[in-house]
């Protein structure tokens, strides 16, 4: 492994936050049991050490510390941001200054200013990229193949992510291993559920103190960021509006007790819209012509693609800033339509992502499936590879302990019979 050559630059708002961002850190950190436990291991053992890693994921007090237990095993990292908006600036002050931690990020930073500090991040040569949506994965197959040599891999934390990964295996440009986190049970049943469900609406709330009660709210997409939405959104009294477009989901959502249709329908019906398909367009011109006025659209998932903001643009005369993170546009048509966060991820741009007890599994599941790679170096063939089970089952055993709860375990005979099949009626 050549030596680290990353000297400590950074790109960040305002120094001076630091001292706010370290005592919103380790808040954040006492909601994080088991990525604790996995810090002082790696402080002991150093599974990282001379390592080169990058971290583009959104910069807030749980991503820090993430980083700080990547650290503490020994790896040089490199944060940048993973969407313009979800920088917590006080938090990225605090690991430049306090952790001497190289950070790139700034919230509300143009698309330019992004791609740039990826373009920096590769410049670091990174062994290890933990990706949140495959920006970097794909700038680096795209532009840089020739320092495809120096890495031993990749993790990738979200659900649009692993679309992408799949799809570049397809044609036959990820010719190295790739964690695919996203899929480990105590990742998305968690975070995507619970995580995306709680924080969606808090960015919301946050962005229009509006009453959620009696409201109608659609939500387009039944996956588990969907689900855990449409659960939540009917916690707080919502009547809740299902579009799918899968059959399979769209039954799950019938019987969970959602009404389904199409969005040409839902669309004259709703008074809050929440995308989470990871798909493009899936709110256009068609559904803005027939909403409600004053109707309040928003997006949760990973890009700003779902809501159709261009077409919207063309209907409007006039877009107005009426709170921070919640733009007015006057239709032509005599209308208005309100959008929240530019279309980016709500709970990250409004609100401060998923809650940390949440990210305590995904993140230990980030910081366990760089150990994997470490120790598997070599060995692994290009391509998906899931989180092993046995990481898997290990962090939500430590998640139940840190929570004070026991459970069963299965008998001899139990065992047993389990393993048999000569048993029957
Ligand atoms: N993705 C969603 N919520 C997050 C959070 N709080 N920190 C980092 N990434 C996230």
């Amino acid at each position: 492994m050549t030596t680290i050559q990353v000297k400590l630059q950074h790109e960040v708002k305002d120094l001076s936050l630091a001292p706010l961002g370290r005592q919103r850190i380790e808040w954040a950190g006492r909601e994080m049991p088991v990525l604790r436990l996995i810090r002082e291991r790696f402080a002991k053992e150093k599974p990282l050490t001379g390592l080169r890693l990058v971290a583009c994921c959104h910069i807030t007090t749980e991503t820090a510390n993430l980083a700080l237990a990547l650290q503490a095993g020994g790896a040089e990292a490199v944060l940048i941001a993973s969407n313009p908006l979800s920088t917590q600036d006080d938090v990225a002050a605090c690991l430049v200054a306090d952790y001497g931690i190289s950070v790139f990020a700034i919230k509300g930073e143009d698309n330019a200013t992004y791609h740039r500090h990826v373009q920096i991040a590769l410049d670091s040569k990174p062994n290890i990229i933990i990706d949140d949506g495959g920006d970097v994965v794909a700038t680096l197959v795209k532009e840089r193949p020739q320092q495809i040599s120096e890495l031993i891999g990749t993790t990738e934390e979200t659900t649009t992510g692993i679309i992408r990964l799949r799809a570049m295996f397809k044609d036959g440009v990820l010719t190295f291993p790739a964690i695919n986190v996203n899929d480990a049970q105590t990742k998305h049943f968690f975070d995507n559920r619970y995580g995306t469900g709680q924080s969606t609406l808090d960015g919301i709330i946050r962005a229009t103190n509006i009453l959620l009660a009696g409201k109608t709210v659609v939500i387009a997409g039944y996956g588990w960021c969907g689900k855990g939405t449409a659960m939540r959104a009917r916690g707080m009294g919502a009547n809740v509006i299902v579009t799918e477009v899968n059959p399979v989901a769209a039954i799950e959502a019938v019987m969970d007790g959602f009404r389904v249709m199409p969005m040409a329908k839902a669309a004259a019906e709703g008074d809050i819209f929440i995308t989470v398909t990871g798909n493009k367009h899936v709110i256009r011109g068609e559904h803005f012509a027939v909403m409600k006025d004053g109707a309040i659209v928003c997006n949760s998932g990973h890009f700003d693609i779902e809501i159709d903001l261009v077409t919207l643009r063309s209907l409007s005369d006039e877009v107005t800033t009426v709170r921070p993170f919640a733009q007015k546009y006057h239709l032509k048509s005599g209308k208005s339509i309100v959008v929240l966060g530019e279309g980016r991820l709500i709970n990250l741009a409004a609100a401060e992502g998923h809650p940390s007890a949440v990210m305590d599994m995904s993140f230990a599941n980030q910081a366990l499936a760089c150990e994997y790679l470490v120790k598997n170096k070599g060995k692994l063939a290009p391509g998906l590879h899931s989180v092993p089970a046995e990481i898997d089952s290990e962090i939500a055993r430590l998640k139940l302990t840190a929570m004070g709860i026991e459970i069963d375990s299965l008998t001899e005979e139990q065992i047993e019979y389990m393993n048999s099949w000569t048993s029957g009626t």
